[in-house]
């Protein structure tokens, strides 16, 4: 049973396969006090309980769910404004009630007729739990919700605590950083209206963690709007964390008989270091969060015509793109920004979604038919989110821009934000999406979004809702993402904010794939998806093997090699392709589709450190662990002339011994066989750049391998 309660005590123990979690009733008090969270402990008795907390009589800590009333210290999950101008929550404990993995617990401020459910669902298997919130207004009076977020946690207060997140900005997204927590509050935040590159709704803390020991505590928030996640210390307490939606110029009118959810908030503890954290988070992700009819699919391989053609897209150039990428066994041909209203540039035509016809006189459907006749599929890339001042549907409808009067309506790739709070907005969205999805046989839809809300103004209602829009916004555009879903099945998602500006388990439940980053260069790639790792799952991560930083910067097989770590993608310009290029490329493809199963479905293992380490190396493990692969990159920051490289595999068992081999199935060349044992402790010899000096007197920068393992019977 994941979920007991102990009647004696009256504490909650909700229970995965290595992780405990427990709350009490402090009786006297009437309030839920969070006990422990960490490693599962053999006995109900062995965990701590409400009378076993350090009781202070100037302050509040431990509420499971904390408020602004009484005497709370702590940052709130809930602040209110009550109509006679009350601004202290009083909330205590009425009943609970277990469904299987699912429980509530219901809480009160019974003199405002207030209720607060707490929600909660355990995942056994992943050591993973989610939890709500849903706040409902039961009295005959309106609430102003100041702040109302998903959950306060606590963890160990320990001097070797750190706290890991990730940060970026365009093109230089999930950099993973790594800081001892002080006393104080660190903030991780958006206030752009989008999840953003500048931080990631993820955090881990970990107690001198590596990959393979120790404890790693972990968060991830489903939200794609302003979120914050707050990480608070005091000098004995245990350090808290609480996360949801940002309070920054927020607040929301709750009416009478209106009830209101907050999104997820999922967290989970590995005592088997940040590997296991990350494996764990990546199957959760692709069983619990990505959307259930495509999960477990494998993503096809995709050209996308953006770095080739840009702006210039018209029937002719991309037949022939089509024809190319058909060439090398690409799966799915997509057809970025360019094909609709006046868009020639970035100056226009966003908001106009109808084909442009001096560049597809007859409509979309030629091509798309061509497409198929090449045995692919046919995606396109949309903004609906967005309006260039330069375009009809602004000159008809200039209110529906995210704007203030009397104040500059910014510009941002000279675009402005259409408020899709409104409903007559998202009712265009939902009919032009429709429509394009209807009259043509997409397959495919990549939704961009490339700016952030400034100027936040909705001045369409009253100011004492127009705070709301943060919220509605993020509302309206998961029911829009919900109803395409439904509405055209067959279609697959892909989630793109100016490269990986709104990568969130919140979007992540309506679409099934991200762009990653619109850096594509794969050296500077390395360090963009090792920190992804982190945090959400290789399958979820496209790649794409570009010209970027020069075609001939790197070799076109380190480019593949670097876009296979997730999802792959080709986004090169074809008709600068030699003969030699469209047959390593064919090659590599061909090479990917054999070792897709495992990349996207199977378990990842970091075994070097981009930054620090003389190589990049990524194992993964198929999911009954008898086959591998493993991608070997070299670092030329810190590669030496003569190196030797043994990397060390992980996973393995022990005494089964598995062959370790090149190439395509068929056409493979044994390496060696080794136990598992051996591979983990001797591991392999990768390269030896001494041996490439001597032989050709330079060394090469760029070098590249991908191993392949099997289980021998
Ligand atoms: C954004 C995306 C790119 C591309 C362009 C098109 O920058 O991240 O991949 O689609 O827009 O304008």
């Amino acid at each position: 049973m994941p979920i007991n309660f102990d009647k004696e005590t009256k504490r909650w123990l909700l229970e995965t396969e290595n992780m405990g979690y427990v709350f009490g009733l402090d009786d006297d008090q009437g309030k839920i006090k969070n006990l422990y969270w960490g490693s599962k402990l053999p006995r109900v008795q062995d965990y701590p309980e409400v009378k076993d907390l350090i009781l202070m009589d100037r302050y509040t800590w431990n509420d499971e769910f904390s408020v602004r009333g009484e005497k709370n210290n702590l940052e709130h999950c809930l602040k209110v404004e009550y109509s006679d101008g009350v601004r202290d929550v009083v909330l205590n404990y009425k009943s609970f009630e277990v469904s299987g993995n699912d429980l509530v617990i219901r809480l009160s401020d019974d003199h405002y007729n207030l209720s607060v459910n707490l929600f909660y669902k355990v995942i056994e298997k992943y050591d993973i739990i989610e939890r709500w919130v849903e706040i409902e207004n039961n009295s005959n009076e309106e609430i102003k919700i100041e702040d109302m977020k998903s959950a306060s946690l606590y963890v160990e207060n320990d001097e070797k605590a750190k706290l890991n997140y990730l940060t970026g900005m365009w093109g230089s997204e999930f950099h993973l950083r790594r800081e001892e927590i002080n006393e104080g509050s660190k903030v991780l935040e958006s206030r752009v209206g989008k999840t953003s590159a500048y931080l990631n709704p993820f955090f881990a803390i970990d107690y001198s963690a590596d990959e393979d020991r120790g404890k790693v505590y972990f968060g991830e928030l489903a939200w794609s709007g302003n979120w914050k996640i707050v990480v608070q210390k005091r000098i004995y307490e245990r350090i808290a964390i609480i996360g949801g939606i940002n309070d920054w110029d927020f607040s929301y009118i709750l009416e009478p008989s209106e009830k209101i959810t907050t999104p997820k908030f999922m967290f989970g503890f590995s005592d088997e270091g940040f590997t296991k954290a990350s494996q764990n988070i990546h199957h959760y992700q692709l069983d619990y969060i990505l959307p259930k009819d495509k999960a477990h699919k494998l993503r096809k391989v995709l050209y996308n015509s953006w770095e080739a053609t840009t702006f210039n897209v018209n029937e002719e150039n991309q037949k022939i793109l089509a024809e190319k990428a058909a060439k090398i066994g690409v799966e799915l041909f997509v057809i970025d920004d360019g094909w609709f209203g006046k868009r020639n540039d970035d100056h226009a035509g966003l908001g106009d979604w109808y084909v442009n016809k001096e560049k597809f006189p007859d409509g979309l459907q030629p091509l798309i038919s061509y497409v198929k006749t090449l045995g692919m599929d046919f995606g396109i890339w949309v903004e609906p989110e967005m309006v260039n001042p330069n375009s009809e549907l602004y000159r008809k409808h200039p209110d529906w821009v995210i704007s203030f009067p009397n104040r500059p309506k910014s510009l941002q790739r000279n675009q402005l934000m259409l408020n899709l709070a409104r409903e007559d907005v998202k009712k265009f969205i939902v009919d032009f999406m429709d429509n394009l999805l209807t009259q043509n046989d997409i397959d495919f839809v990549k939704w961009d979004m490339n700016r952030h809300v400034f100027e936040s103004g909705w001045m369409q209602v009253e100011p004492r809702k127009q705070r709301e829009i943060w919220v509605k916004y993020v509302w309206n555009l998961y029911d829009i993402w919900k109803y395409l879903r439904e509405k055209h099945p067959h279609v697959t998602f892909e989630n793109c904010s100016s490269g990986g500006g709104r990568v969130d388990i919140g979007l992540m439940q309506y679409a099934d794939q991200v762009w990653t980053s619109d850096n594509t260069d794969p050296f500077d790639r390395l360090e963009i998806q090792e920190g992804f790792s982190y945090a959400y799952a290789p399958k979820i991560m496209m790649g794409w093997v570009t010209d970027w930083g020069g075609k001939d910067t790197y070799p076109l097989t380190y480019r593949f090699h670097s876009s296979m770590m997730g999802s792959l993608g080709i986004g090169a310009d074809l008709n600068k392709f030699s003969e030699r290029d469209f047959d390593l490329a064919r090659y590599q493809v061909q090479f990917y589709k054999e070792i897709r199963e495992i990349v996207q479905e199977g378990y990842q293992f970091r075994l070097s450190y981009v930054t620090n380490d003389r190589y990049f190396a990524v194992e993964y493990l198929s999911k009954n662990k008898d086959e591998g692969v493993l991608i070997y990159l070299r670092n030329p920051r810190r590669f030496g002339l003569f190196d030797r490289v043994d990397v060390k595999l992980k996973g393995l068992e022990n005494d089964a011994v598995y062959t370790v081999y090149e190439g395509l199935q068929g056409e493979e060349k044994e390496m060696i066989k080794l136990s598992g044992k051996a591979l983990k402790e001797r591991g392999i010899i990768i390269e030896d750049s001494s041996k490439d000096f001597f032989e050709t007197g330079k060394v090469t920068h760029f070098y590249s391998r991908i191993l392949r393992l099997r289980k021998s019977d």
